[in-house]
């Protein structure tokens, strides 16, 4: 059966929908065991909402943001995932909410290896993931050589880094895997565009990209949220 798009009529609505579900995710998990995680992509589609998640009222020091994956580059780099969500969620983090980086200053295979010790304990709240007109998702780019690591339900690592020459910002990249997803409790796949829907319904449908990978009985069912 194909998966459900949760339409809505606008961008606003669709990234007031994200952030209430992030906020509802992250409070819920406060709620019940007193601390929560969120891993946030990057990208310019989610910036609205981490913004409007940012003026919640919750216990910041609670909360710890980690990210889906990151580009290569310092977090003073225009490119920078860190960079953006440090950005976009500042008064999150001024109330004391903690980040997790996938960004070190070594080499990229040192960065992915410090990463992945980092992120081997986390469990996810939430997971929002992004997806480009290519159909990747996360840093799980068609061609790349490690693509198949990413994916690999029985790869024992959480973050891995890997090159794609197409991926915007660098072409060096470091990303959560697949299997890093089942510590996951809720997954939203956020998408806005006809171009980006056409070509997850076409993933969907059969003609393959990374992102029909979340569909995957051990993982959470991705609830897609969409716009025009
Ligand atoms: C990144 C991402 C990536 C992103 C998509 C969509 O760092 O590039 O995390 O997977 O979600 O590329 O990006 P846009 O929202 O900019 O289209």
């Amino acid at each position: 059966m194909t998966p459900a798009i949760t339409e809505y009529a606008t961008r606003e609505a669709l990234m007031q929908a994200t952030a209430e579900r992030i906020t509802r995710a992250l409070g819920g998990a406060i709620a019940q065991r007193g601390a929560a995680c969120a891993a946030l992509s990057g990208g310019a589609t989610p910036v609205p909402a981490y913004r409007l998640h940012a003026g919640a009222k919750l216990d910041w020091p609670k909360v710890t943001f980690a990210l889906v994956d990151e580009r290569f580059v310092p977090p003073d780099d225009a490119a920078s995932n860190e960079g953006l969500v440090r950005r976009e969620l500042k008064p999150a983090f001024d109330g004391g909410a903690r980040f997790i980086p996938m960004y070190a200053p070594h080499t990229l295979g040192e960065a992915g290896d410090a990463a992945n010790a980092l992120y081997a304990p986390l469990t996810f709240d939430i997971v929002l993931m992004g997806m480009g007109v290519d159909g990747h998702t996360a840093s799980w780019f068609p061609g790349a050589a490690k693509l198949g690591e990413a994916l690999d339900m029985d790869n024992p690592r959480s973050v891995l880094s890997l090159t794609a020459p197409q991926a915007e910002g660098s072409p060096e990249r470091l990303t959560l895997t697949r299997a890093a997803l089942t510590r996951a409790s809720r997954l939203i796949l956020l998408i806005a565009g006809e171009e980006k829907r056409a070509r997850l319904e076409a993933a969907l449908a059969g003609d393959w990209a990374p992102a029909a990978a979340l569909f995957a009985p051990a993982l959470p069912e991705p609830e897609i949220l969409w716009a025009p």
